[in-house]
């Protein structure tokens, strides 16, 4: 069964690479999106404030290590690119078109689009610009770490189930081996189920789906700002009786029209004059603060398996976690978790990859985000920790001068300033001192899994 299962695997990256290796597939990309710090690229003004719906963006441009040092390890912790909206999303966007094309005259010239606007979108599945967002990701890493490269040093990739983190996790190594000119392929190793013991999601707590965070949370926030919104548009369209939530759902087809029909959607004009966007963007940012980030008592403890991986991989130890991870998977010389490799690659969600960021302890805010008025001085922006196809990536390098390993990790190319085991003025903190830091994780969350079962 596994052999038949690598095998199929070994196909599928094959023929994508067959595929995708010859000629990228054909779209229209304005590569500033990908590189540099001004990243309006193909969809305008304003999209890097579109929450965790935001396209790719470099937060920073990637600066080098220090001089002296040289990268010995990679790790990265990948979201999948764009998608489709989700079915509870679909719904609501459906009922709210459904009121506003259901007058009987659009008043508003700004509104006159919405009359013969039809909504086709797809379910939950990466978008075709979502997949190129991955591969151009496979394509940068290949470029950036070739160094750490060789026949016998391939990436090692793993993916969480849900098709289309195993599509981004494809899609990536398809990138990545035609930078290569076809010389490194690698194969996407292990698949985690999302029914089962998963890393690489945020599914393996069962008290956090009952939490009434974030959903309150959020619905303060949408009840907050866009009452002026709601009115300009029932004016627009008299009779619509639109409500806070059909304006939510409406404001959200801005991004996903976007990236479904790799050009800026009339809804992002519309709202834009209706300044939506400061407030919509806020709203991922509680979204993602509440659900598996500061806010959410049971948040962040679903980030400390993949911490604890991070740590083995990091020290060349086995993994020592009693949360979510596979005890099978991981366990001390099992093929499905090798240790003393250069190059990781995992594939997963914006709520996993949220959860890690609180339990490793970055971007502390010195205030709880507030569901009625958002701080202006807040670093929780969802558009820059988690935009499709987001990146955490942990170098691990050694430095002359010193017999210790360093560590340094940047979130979107931003280098983090790592306070917590105190880094440097370039990021860098020893290993030592990392591992140090993250007693949370290897204290197994300090008892708070145990209440994902109560
Ligand atoms: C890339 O993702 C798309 C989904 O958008 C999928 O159809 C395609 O098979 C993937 N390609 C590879 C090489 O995995
Ligand atoms: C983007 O902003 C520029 C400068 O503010 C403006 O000239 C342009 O019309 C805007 N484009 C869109 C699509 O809003
Ligand atoms: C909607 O489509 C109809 C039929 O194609 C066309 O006559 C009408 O002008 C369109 N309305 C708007 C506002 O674009
Ligand atoms: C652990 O992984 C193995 C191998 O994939 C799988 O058969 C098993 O169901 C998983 N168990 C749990 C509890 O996740
Ligand atoms: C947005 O505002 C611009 C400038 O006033 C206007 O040209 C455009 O028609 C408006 N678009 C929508 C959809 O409201
Ligand atoms: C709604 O209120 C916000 C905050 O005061 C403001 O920025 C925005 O321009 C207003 N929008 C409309 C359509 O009046
Ligand atoms: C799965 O997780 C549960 C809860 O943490 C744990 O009791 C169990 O041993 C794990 N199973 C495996 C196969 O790792
Ligand atoms: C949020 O801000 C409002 C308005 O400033 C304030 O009344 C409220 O106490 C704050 N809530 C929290 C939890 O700090
Ligand atoms: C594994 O972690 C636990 C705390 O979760 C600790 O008590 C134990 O000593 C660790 N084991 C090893 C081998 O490091």
């Amino acid at each position: 069964m596994a052999a038949l299962i690598v095998v199929a695997l070994l196909f599928y990256v094959l023929c994508a690479y067959v595929t995708l290796g010859a000629s990228r597939p054909a779209v229209p990309l304005d590569v500033g999106y990908l590189s540099g710090s001004s990243s309006a690229g193909i969809f305008e003004n304003g999209s890097e404030s579109w929450a965790q719906y935001t396209p790719y963006f470099a937060v920073e441009p990637y600066s080098a290590p220090p001089s002296g040092c040289q990268i010995t390890q990679v790790n990265i912790l990948q979201r999948h690119g764009a998608r489709y909206p989700t079915k509870s999303s679909h719904k609501a966007i459906k009922a709210a078109l459904k009121k506003l094309q259901g007058v009987s005259q659009i008043t508003s010239p700004d509104l006159q689009f919405v009359t013969n606007f039809t909504f086709d979108l797809g379910e939950d599945d990466l978008v075709p610009f979502g997949a190129q967002e991955s591969y151009d990701a496979g394509s940068q890493a290949y470029e950036r770490y070739a160094f750490l490269v060789n026949s016998d040093e391939l990436p090692f990739v793993r993916a969480s189930s849900k098709a289309r983190v195993v599509q981004s996790a494809t899609n990536w190594t398809a990138g990545f081996a035609a930078e290569s000119n076809g010389v490194y392929a690698p194969a996407l190793s292990v698949i985690i189920s999302e029914s089962s013991n998963d890393t690489l999601d945020d599914a393996s707590c069962p008290a956090l789906s009952s939490s009434s965070s974030p959903d309150a949370e959020t619905a303060a926030w949408i009840a907050t700002y866009t009452p002026n919104i709601t009115a300009a548009l029932n004016a627009g369209a008299p009779g619509a009786d639109l409500d806070a939530d059909d304006t939510q759902a409406l404001i959200s087809l801005c991004p996903f029209e976007s990236v479904a029909n790799e050009e800026r959607s009339e809804w992002c004009d519309l709202f834009s004059n209706l300044s939506a966007f400061a407030g919509y963007e806020y709203w991922g940012d509680v979204d993602k603060y509440y659900n598996t980030g500061y806010g959410q008592p049971l948040g962040p403890v679903n980030g400390v398996g993949y911490i604890n991986e991070l740590l083995a991989r990091l020290t060349d130890t086995p993994v020592n976690d009693s949360t979510s991870t596979n005890s099978t998977l991981d366990a001390p010389g099992a093929a499905t978790f090798p240790l003393g490799l250069t190059f990781y690659a995992d594939f997963t969600h914006d709520n996993l990859m949220i959860a890690v960021y609180s339990a490793m302890g970055l971007f502390p805010q010195a205030t709880p985000l507030n569901d009625t008025e958002a701080n202006p001085d807040r670093t929780w922006l969802a558009s820059e920790l988690v935009p499709f196809a987001a990146r955490m990536v942990v170098e691990r390098m050694d430095c002359s001068g010193s017999d210790e390993p360093y560590v340094r990790l940047m979130v979107n190319q931003a280098v983090q300033p790592l306070a917590f085991c105190d880094a440097d003025e370039n990021g860098l903190c020893s290993l030592s001192a990392f591992v140090e830091s993250q007693a949370y994780a290897r204290n197994g969350g300090d008892g708070q899994w145990a209440e994902c079962f109560e």
